[in-house]
């Protein structure tokens, strides 16, 4: 299926084409439109942070029975981390989950950890009845992280489809002084905003089907509700979206035509922002965007998002933004942000290949073997890595540890908001993306992986093992042992 994006009369719609396209005007859960309000996550803030995992029924549908999920804590999305940059945080996970779940393993996606510390597929795992202390010193490049919004969720080879889909997501956000001096919306006026698609039967739950090509819901929720409003003022809000979903990009819009400015990425803010009517955004991604409200008081305005892939077509509206009240707006948007940092003279150039084999999603033909390791750059080198998309299904690549510099997209140069540092990228069929970085900060073993879940778990994932130094060779390093 080769999927393409455009806006028809305003429209958004997804071509697919070789198969039935049909776009829905609203949200598939039988709910009234816009009647819930936005769920907010709770907010957990400190250096020792406690995450439960327990099943627990969550009211997902405004009528009705509530869903029961796995959880962080009780809530969907999970409680938000918010912590600065530059100060270690100790995270405490508990599996408590019933004995039918098994290990579980916390990955925080975007995060500059150790190995040990990095959520490992297949190493390092929470028994069930137990628990792991996760530390992160949040440090990167010798600095404080930059600034960004990064996520946690369950990363358990083979399971990580049916972990998500069940519940095991939540956000971690970094704040930083380089953000904090430039005056941006903060605050009650800095909303997350998790997109993620479900299906619910008749009883309200979310029943997960595995599927190869990606398991796909036919409502998009925001913040694990279908069509809620938000009520806002007339000024300036800094929205996080992230695409939390198993398999479905999504291009999403505001109903007036009203342009976003996106100020960041995964990976923190961009150099200057960048002005945008239409965002899509891969499975993993996130943007951040600047929405001003002013001179909209009384309005009602849309977030629009349409999912398309997989033969499958959803979304539509799916939150309202009301603007009801006059506001005084004490926050800018700066005509810059923040530079790139400068990677220095690549080294090594690799090539990966994503492709289809033997009924499973392979990079360069392996199924991902936790023994295997596919590459072995060293510690401070700055390589290249060739990514090319020879499947015809579209796919978004994630590498863990370090943040990357796209060179280009098809021989192009890349986009504005695409020209930055970033850790998840949507890769169309056919094309190649040309990425490079330095492997700073750590040692070991991290994957990289497709971010559409069922691929990954189809074996759509691979290993890198940062090295110290030529004299180091393989076999030495254990990377299920902490170091
Ligand atoms: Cu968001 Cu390796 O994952
Ligand atoms: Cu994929």
């Amino acid at each position: 299926l080769r999927s393409r994006w455009l806006a028809v009369g305003g429209a958004l719609v997804v071509v697919v084409t070789g198969s039935v396209a049909l776009v829905a005007s609203a949200a598939s859960a039988q709910v009234q439109p816009f009647q819930q309000q936005l769920y907010i996550p709770p907010v957990l803030q400190g250096p020792e942070v406690t995450l439960e995992m327990v099943e627990a029924d969550v009211q997902l549908l405004p009528t009705g029975p509530p869903t029961r999920m796995w959880t962080y804590n009780g809530n969907f999305p999970g409680p938000t981390i918010r912590r600065p940059a530059g100060e270690p945080t100790q995270l405490a996970v508990r599996n408590r989950l019933p004995a039918t779940f098994g290990e579980a393993t916390l990955h925080n996606h975007g995060g500059h950890s150790a190995s040990s510390e990095d959520g490992q597929a297949d190493s390092f795992l929470i028994p069930s009845g137990g628990m792991r202390t996760y530390t992160y010193e949040h440090m990167e490049r010798g600095e404080p992280e930059r600034a960004a919004m990064q996520w946690y969720h369950d990363h358990r080879m083979d399971l990580t489809g049916r972990n998500v889909w069940n519940g095991l997501a939540g956000l971690f956000i970094l704040d930083d002084e380089v953000e904090a001096a430039l005056d941006l919306p903060s605050g009650e006026f800095d909303i997350p905003l998790v997109l993620a698609d479900r299906s619910f039967d008749e009883q309200n739950q979310i029943p997960y089907v595995f599927n190869p090509l990606g398991t796909v819901g036919d409502t998009i929720l925001v913040n694990g509700r279908p069509q809620p409003h938000f009520n806002v003022g007339d000024r300036k809000y800094r929205l996080r979206l992230l695409n939390a979903s198993n398999r479905l990009p999504y291009a999403v819009e505001l109903s007036n035509g009203q342009p976003m400015h996106q100020i960041a990425t995964e990976s923190g803010l961009l150099p200057a922002p960048v002005e945008r009517h239409q965002i899509v955004l891969g499975p993993g991604e996130r943007v951040e965007v600047v929405i001003d409200f002013a001179g909209h008081l009384g309005e009602e305005i849309v977030l629009r998002a349409v999912g398309g892939g997989g033969g499958m077509v959803v979304g539509g509206d799916v939150l309202q933004f009301r603007v009801d009240r006059d506001l005084i707006d004490d926050s800018a948007l700066p005509a810059t942000l923040r530079p790139i940092p400068d990677f220095g003279e690549v080294s090594v150039t690799r090539e990966f290949s994503l492709d289809f084999a033997d009924d499973m999603w392979t990079i360069n033909g392996l199924p991902f073997d936790p023994e295997r390791f596919d590459a072995e750059p060293a510690l401070d080198s700055t390589e290249r890595w060739i990514f090319t998309n020879n499947t015809e299904q579209s796919h978004t690549i994630h590498i863990h540890d370090v943040d990357w510099l796209l060179e280009h997209r098809d021989g192009q140069p890349p986009p504005a908001w695409e020209n930055a540092l970033k850790e998840t990228w949507f890769i169309e069929p056919n094309e190649t993306i040309s990425l490079i970085t330095t492997f700073t900060g750590h040692t070991g073993a991290y994957v990289f992986h497709c971010h559409m879940l069922e691929h990954e778990d189809m074996m759509m994932m691979a290993q890198f093992n940062v090295l110290p130094g030529t004299e180091r060779s393989r076999g030495e390093y254990d990377h299920r042992q902490p170091p």
